[in-house]
C-alpha cells in the first residue's frame, strides 16, 4: 500500500534513523521530512540517502502554522511521526521558552494541520507522537514507569514533553483524530549530538578532556540503541491500537558512573591506550538542578502486544558507536566546532 508519511526532525539523532529505516524498507512510501536544521539537524546525517526516489527533505519550522498548513495541503499526508522537538534537559534549564515554544505549540501546529486536512473522515491515517519517559518523573531505587504511570515531569524539556503528550490525546478525544504516542528510554548510537552523555564523553575521552559526572554520580538511566527504536516506531506505527500509549525501553539500567567506567575501559582497549588512563579524566561536577535520579521502563506491553524486543545487546551497540565516532571525524568536529563551543563553555565553565 502507498503512503505519503511526514516524518518531522528527521535531520536529527534518532529522526535521521527513523528516515533512513522507512526509506529503505518502504520503497512505495514518499517520505517527506520536516526539518528545521537547528544546531541539532544536520542532513549529513542522511546523505547515503539524499538520492532516493522516495525521498523528499523539507526546510520547514514547525513553529510556522502557515508554512506547515501548506506543506499539509501539497502533500496530503497519510501519516505524521513527529520527533521535532528541543530535546537536552540542560539547554531546557538555562532556556525554557525554545522548548515551550517548539515541543508545545509546535506540536499543536501539527496537530491543527492534520485536523484540518484529515477531519473526522480521518479513517486509516494516523498521528504518531514520539515522547519519552521523562514525562514521569523520577523513580526511587525500584519499580518501572508503566504506560499508567501518571504524568510527573520535572524539569521544563519533561514538562514541555509532558504537555505535548496531553495535547495530542486531547485532540484524539476531541477530534477523532487516530492516533499513537510512545514514550521511550535513553537512546544511544552513531549521529547523536555530542551534547548528551555518551557521545559527549566518547569525544572528550577521545581528546584527552575532563569527563565531566554531574553530582554523584549514582543517577540511572535505562539506555536503548537507536535503530532498536526505530524498529519499535516502524512497529508501533504500523500495528499498535490506535489511542494507545507504548512505553519503550532497553531492559538495560546503568549507573552513570558505573556506564561512564565501562566506557573509558573500552576506549582505552580501541585507542590502545593502558589500561585505567580514560578513568583518570573522570571528574565530578556541580550537580544538574532537579536532576531525576532513575528512569527503568517496564516494556512488557509492546512486546506482549506487538513482539518487539531490542536486537541488539549493550556490548555490541556501545563498541558500535564508540567505532562510528572514531570513522567519523569530520562528522564530529562538524558539529563541534562555532556555537558548540560557546555552549560548552558556559555549561561547564
Ligand atoms: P535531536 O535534538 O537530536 O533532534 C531534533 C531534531 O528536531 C533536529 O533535527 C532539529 O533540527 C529538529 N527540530 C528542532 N526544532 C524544530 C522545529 N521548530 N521545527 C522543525 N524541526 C525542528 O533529538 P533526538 O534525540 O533525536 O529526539 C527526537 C525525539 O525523540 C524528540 O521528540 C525527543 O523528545 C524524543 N526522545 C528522545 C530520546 C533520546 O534519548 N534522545 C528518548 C526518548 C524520546
Ligand atoms: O530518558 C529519555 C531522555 O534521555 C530523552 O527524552 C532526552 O531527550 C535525552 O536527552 C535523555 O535525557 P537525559 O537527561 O537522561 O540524557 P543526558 O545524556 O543529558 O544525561 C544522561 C545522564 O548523564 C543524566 O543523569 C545526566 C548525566 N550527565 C549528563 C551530561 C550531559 C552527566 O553526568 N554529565 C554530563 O555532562
Amino acid at each position: 500500500m502507498k503512503k505519503t508519511i511526514f516524518i518531522t526532525g528527521g535531520a536529527g539523532f534518532i529522526g535521521s534513523h527513523v528516515v533512513r529505516l522507512f526509506v529503505e524498507k518502504y520503497p512505495d512510501y514518499k517520505i517527506i521530512n520536516l526539518d528545521a536544521l537547528t544546531y541539532a539537524g544536520n542532513l549529513e546525517n542522511l546523505k547515503d540517502i539524499q538520492g532516493k526516489p522516495n525521498y523528499i527533505f523539507e526546510h520547514a519550522d514547525i513553529n510556522d502554522a502557515a508554512k506547515i498548513n501548506s506543506l499539509f495541503t501539497q502533500y496530503q499526508p497519510d501519516g505524521v511521526i513527529h520527533l521535532a522537538a528541543e530535546s537536552h534537559v540542560d539547554r531546557s534549564i538555562t532556556d525554557p521558552n525554545a522548548f515551550i515554544q517548539t515541543n508545545v505549540m509546535g506540536t499543536a501546529n501539527l496537530l491543527n494541520a492534520a485536523k484540518h486536512l484529515w477531519g473526522k473522515n480521518a479513517e486509516g491515517k494516523r498521528f504518531y507522537h514520539v515522547s519519552t519517559d521523562e514525562v514521569y518523573g523520577s523513580l526511587g531505587e525500584t519499580g518501572f514507569f508503566l504506560e499508567t504511570t501518571p504524568y510527573d515531569p520535572q524539569s521544563p524539556y519533561s514538562a514541555s514533553k509532558a504537555a505535548s503528550d496531553h495535547l495530542v490525546r486531547a485532540y484524539g478525544n476531541t477530534y477523532e483524530m487516530p492516533f499513537v504516542i510512545t514514550n521511550c528510554s535513553n537512546n544511544y548510537g552513531p549521529n547523536h549530538f555530542p551534547e548528551k552523555l555518551i557521545p559527549l564523553f566518547i569525544n572528550n575521552i577521545k581528546t584527552n578532556k575532563p569527563l565531566p559526572v554531574y553530582g554523584d554520580g549514582k543517577y540511572t538511566r535505562d539506555w536503548l540503541f537507536v535503530k532498536d527504536h526505530a524498529r519499535a516506531i516502524d512497529t508501533v506505527f504500523h500495528n499498535g491500537r490506535n489511542g494507545e500509549t507504548y512505553n519503550i525501553g532497553g531492559f538495560n539500567e546503568w549507573q552513570n558512573i558505573e556506564l561512564v567506567k565501562l566506557l573509558c575501559d573500552k576506549m582505552d582497549e580501541k585507542l590502545g591506550r593502558p589500561a585505567g588512563t580514560s578513568q583518570g579524566l573522570i571528574s565530578y561536577i556541580k550537580d544538574r538542578p532537579g536532576h531525576d535520579r532513575r528512569y527503568a521502563i517496564d516494556a512488557n506491553k509492546i512486546n506482549k502486544e506487538l513482539g518487539w524486543y531490542p536486537s541488539v545487546t549493550f556490548e555490541e551497540g556501545l563498541s558500535l558507536t564508540i567505532d562510528w565516532y572514531m570513522e567519523n571525524d569530520a562528522w564530529l568536529s562538524n558539529v563541534t566546532s562555532g556555537a558548540y563551543q560557546k555552549y560548552y563553555q558556559e555549561q561547564y565553565k
